[in-house]
């Protein structure tokens, strides 16, 4: 692990001052209001587009307290086509609680900046950072690329635990000395590794000076980090379960595909509609629907499963699939696996 390397922070440090940005207006003062103004202009905006945006907006609110008399409708226009507007909204919202709440001056800390409205942990470690010198981390989403690959840290994002830790790392890895200093160019030098080196396609290791360090560079495989598994979709499904009975009580069941939802367990056949259903050979057997039973749904990890039991009366022949299937009684449900909802469907017909 090389969260501790104290190197690391010096080599991010030099990078930054030989070759990453310099010349950004935002660069130029350690005025929080303007850092923070910056910082929620380029969440989600490109830099060519905020360096239109930002001068024309300081013109008009030149300090926290104009931005905090100002109509929303004042500030709306200003943000117009920066898009994202619950960011102005916010924005304003927080200039009318640093006024409020705070004497008109931004609190000097990330923990407490994040208590702000539209402030986030990686906002207010970047103002608290560029700003104060403080010692604290950030991570948006090129942060997280450039720390992920570098530290080999394959855990999937999505997971609330596997991101505390990665927080962890970057709080680890942060500069020790001349925090005046070294925070702003650090904080600043991982930006612009994400941004201008350490690019989500074909990154430009042979520039970046972790490259010695870097575990997915090693692995020969950057692009494989960060990762995320993608949110579940949940879908909904509708089975209709064809419940089988025999003059003797028994039922149909058969035993469910090796993948899938209920693999391997015992189910009564499952037909994707009442149609299907009632198609079955089972009928042509003499087979008669003696009860629509009541519909109910069954939660899964990925799906809604939307469950219709038809209960029918079975004919002269067998059941409708010879393979792995058969007749079961009561007495033998118990020993097999069934599936929550077929066992609470079956102990209802009993
Ligand atoms: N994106 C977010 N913060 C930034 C900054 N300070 N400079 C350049 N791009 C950024
Ligand atoms: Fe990213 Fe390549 Fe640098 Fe590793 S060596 S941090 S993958 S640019």
């Amino acid at each position: 692990m090389t969260a501790m390397d104290p190197e690391i922070a010096a080599l991010v440090t030099r990078w930054q001052q030989a070759h990453g940005r310099s010349h950004l207006p935002w660069q130029q003062t350690r005025d929080p209001y303007r850092v923070w103004l910056s910082e929620i202009m380029l969440q989600q905006t490109q830099v060519g587009t905020v360096l239109d945006y930002y001068p024309r907006f300081l013109a008009r609110f030149p300090d926290v307290q104009a931005l905090a008399v100002a109509s929303p409708d004042d500030v709306l226009a200003l943000w117009s086509g920066l898009g994202y507007y619950s960011r102005a909204r916010n924005l304003h919202r927080c200039a009318q609680q640093v006024v409020a709440q705070h004497g008109g001056a931004f609190p000097a800390s990330a923990e407490v900046l994040a208590t702000l409205p539209g402030i986030g942990r990686s906002t207010a470690g970047a103002i608290a950072a560029f700003c104060f010198g403080e010692r604290s981390p950030i991570l948006d989403a090129n942060v997280r690329r450039v720390l992920t690959r570098l530290l080999g840290f394959g855990e999937d994002l999505a997971v609330a635990r596997n991101e505390r830790q990665l927080w962890d790392h970057a709080q680890a890895l942060l500069p020790q000395d001349d925090l005046a200093h070294t925070m702003p160019r650090y904080t600043q030098g991982l930006m612009d590794l994400g941004a201008m080196v350490c690019l989500p396609r074909r990154p430009l290791c042979g520039q970046c000076p972790l490259q010695a360090r870097c575990v997915a560079l090693a692995q020969g495989t950057p692009e494989a980090y960060p990762v995320k598994t993608r949110k579940l979709v949940r879908r909904a499904e509708s089975w209709w379960l064809l419940v089988l009975c025999d003059p003797a009580g028994r039922v149909w069941l058969q035993r469910r595909p090796a993948r899938g939802i209920w693999a391997g367990l015992h189910c009564p056949p499952v037909f994707t509609g009442r149609e299907a259903l009632l198609a079955d050979p089972v009928f042509q057997e003499g087979a008669i629907v003696t009860d629509e039973m009541p519909s109910f749904l069954h939660v899964l990890t990925h799906r809604d499963l939307h469950l219709h039991p038809v209960r029918v009366r079975a004919g002269d022949g067998g059941g409708p699939d010879d393979g792995s299937a058969g007749w079961y009684g009561r007495g033998q449900w118990d020993a097999l696996g069934l599936p929550a909802p077929v066992r609470k469907l079956l102990s209802e017909i009993a």
